[in-house]
């Protein structure tokens, strides 16, 4: 996951201003409760201290719904 190393692992693996890490299931599943569309948009526009798009100006929707299955343990 070379996109992922490049632009979220730099918030999400030491938890940054916040971040939920990555691999910490319970973290991600309350993240996850609001729905698969609604985390997405937020990837997207950015939510507080979470930077539109994550820093990964390449990644299409397609790409963030893998990285996010992936931080929080699902599809690995
Ligand atoms: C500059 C640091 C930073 C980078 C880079 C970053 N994030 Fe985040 N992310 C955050 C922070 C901080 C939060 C917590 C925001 C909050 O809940 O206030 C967050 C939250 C999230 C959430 C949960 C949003 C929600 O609705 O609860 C998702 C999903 C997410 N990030 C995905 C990503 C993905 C995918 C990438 C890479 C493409 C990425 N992030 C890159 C800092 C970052």
């Amino acid at each position: 996951m070379g996109k992922w190393a490049r632009s979220c692992a730099l918030c999400h693996v030491t938890g940054e201003a916040g971040a939920p890490i990555a691999g910490d299931s319970a973290q991600w599943q309350r993240r996850l409760a609001q729905g698969e569309e609604s985390i997405l948009q937020r990837v997207l526009e950015g939510y507080n201290s979470m930077p539109p798009l994550g820093y990964c100006m390449s990644c299409e929707v397609k790409d963030f719904r893998a990285m996010v299955g992936f931080m929080a343990g699902i599809n690995q």
